[in-house]
Parts: C-alpha cells; structure tokens; sequence
C-alpha cells in the first residue's frame, strides 16, 4: 500500500484554513497530527482545543501520534478529534497491551511508534494486535530533521515479522521523509509515510504530495 500523511505540524498555523484545503484538494489519504507534552519530548505542539477546527476543516481522516507520557488519559479527547487512528509510542506505555485495548474499546484503530533506538523485535507479541507500527525515523519532538538512515533495515525486518505473523499491520514511517527517499521506502515496504517539511514548505503542496506518492 502507499499512503501519505502531511504532518499538520509544518503547516502555517497563521492561515491553517488555506494549508488545510491544499491538503483537502491533494491526493494524501490522512492527516497526521502530532501532539507533543515537554515531558516525554523536549517540544510542545498544539492540543485538543486547536483539533476542534482541524476536525472542522478537514477532510481526511487523521492519525494522531501521540508523544506524551500516560496516553491512556486522553483516549476520549483523540476520539472527540474524530481521529481513526490513535499512535502512542512504545516507550511511554507500561502497560502497553492494556492501552491498545483501551484504544480498540473507544472505537478507534491502535498504532505502536518506536523511537529510533528501540528495535522491532520488541513488538513480536504486540504487532497483531495492531492495525499500525509507526517507526520514527527521526528523534520524535521536531520537524525538519535528517533522516536516519537505519530505519530502513527497521522497515525490512519489521516487514518479515509481519509477513511471518500473517497479520495486515501497516508499517508508516515518520520524520525527514522527501522527495528524495520516498519510493526507497515504500520499496523497503513501508505502507505509509508521513512528511511534514516536504510538504508544507513546497511551492505546490498538491504536487508534491502527488510525487512523494508515486
Ligand atoms: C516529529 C513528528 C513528525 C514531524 C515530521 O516528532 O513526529 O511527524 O512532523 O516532520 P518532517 O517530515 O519535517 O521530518
Ligand atoms: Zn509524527
């Protein structure tokens, strides 16, 4: 599958309506939101009260990762987002199955994040439980980054245990995602990617958005 998901973090949050219709217009299957909370990343984005009117204006359905310790309290307010996907990362759920669980029950699909340093394997038992792993191919906090070159053995294997489990999780890559690596990832067998820069700072978002899919 190749899916694309503009990261609302690079948009211009002085004329959101405008970046969100290019996004409406465009070819990009979601919307990515990140929220962020100074504790389990050093940056703060945006919160639920800005979601209101993303939700409002959006048309794509939007997949929220969550860098935040304790996901679990915010269940509701993802769901109130209208969001088909809630991502908590790995590293900040003890109990991790428990809050899959959790996700499934409020109606929404579940997806795993692993910061860079985190190896897949530690998700042989959770994998098919899930309808997403997100691998971070940045560290998470923010945009602009360069590409950390070692996610694509990530994807590979990633890939092989998904393929082994026989299960249909998506593998979605995010962070110092461009023109230049797409079709390389979605080769390695990523399902979907997430760009942020690329996007919002092109010229023609639509175009762009079409190329990285290509
Ligand atoms: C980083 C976020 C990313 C970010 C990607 O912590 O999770 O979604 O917006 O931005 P780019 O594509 O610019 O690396
Ligand atoms: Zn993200």
């Amino acid at each position: 599958m190749k899916l694309l998901s503009p990261s609302l973090l690079s948009a211009n949050f002085g004329n959101l309506e405008r970046d969100i219709e290019l996004i409406n217009k465009s070819n990009a299957d979601w919307l990515h939101i990140d929220i962020m909370d100074g504790v389990f990343v050093p940056n703060i984005s945006f919160g639920f009260p800005v979601l209101k009117y993303v939700k409002q204006l959006c048309t794509k359905p939007l997949d929220v990762h969550l860098m935040i310790v304790e996901p679990d309290k915010f269940i509701n307010e993802v769901k109130e987002t209208g969001a088909i996907m809630m991502n908590v990362h790995y590293e900040a759920c003890t109990h991790l199955h428990r809050t899959i669980q959790r996700i499934h029950d409020a109606g929404m699909q579940a997806g795993v994040t692993l910061n860079p340093h985190t190896p897949v394997e530690v998700l042989e038992d959770i994998v098919a439980d899930v309808e997403m792993v997100l691998l971070m191919s940045v560290n998470p906090g923010f945009g602009g980054q360069k590409f950390i070159e070692n996610t694509y053995d990530k994807i590979r294997r990633l890939r092989a245990m998904i393929d082994r489990k026989g299960c249909k999780t998506l593998i979605q890559v995010d962070g110092g995602v461009n023109l230049k690596n797409a079709a390389a990832l979605y080769e390695a067998g990523a399902d979907c990617l997430v760009a942020g820069n690329a996007v919002f700072s092109a010229d023609d978002m639509v175009a762009t958005i079409a190329e990285l899919k290509k």
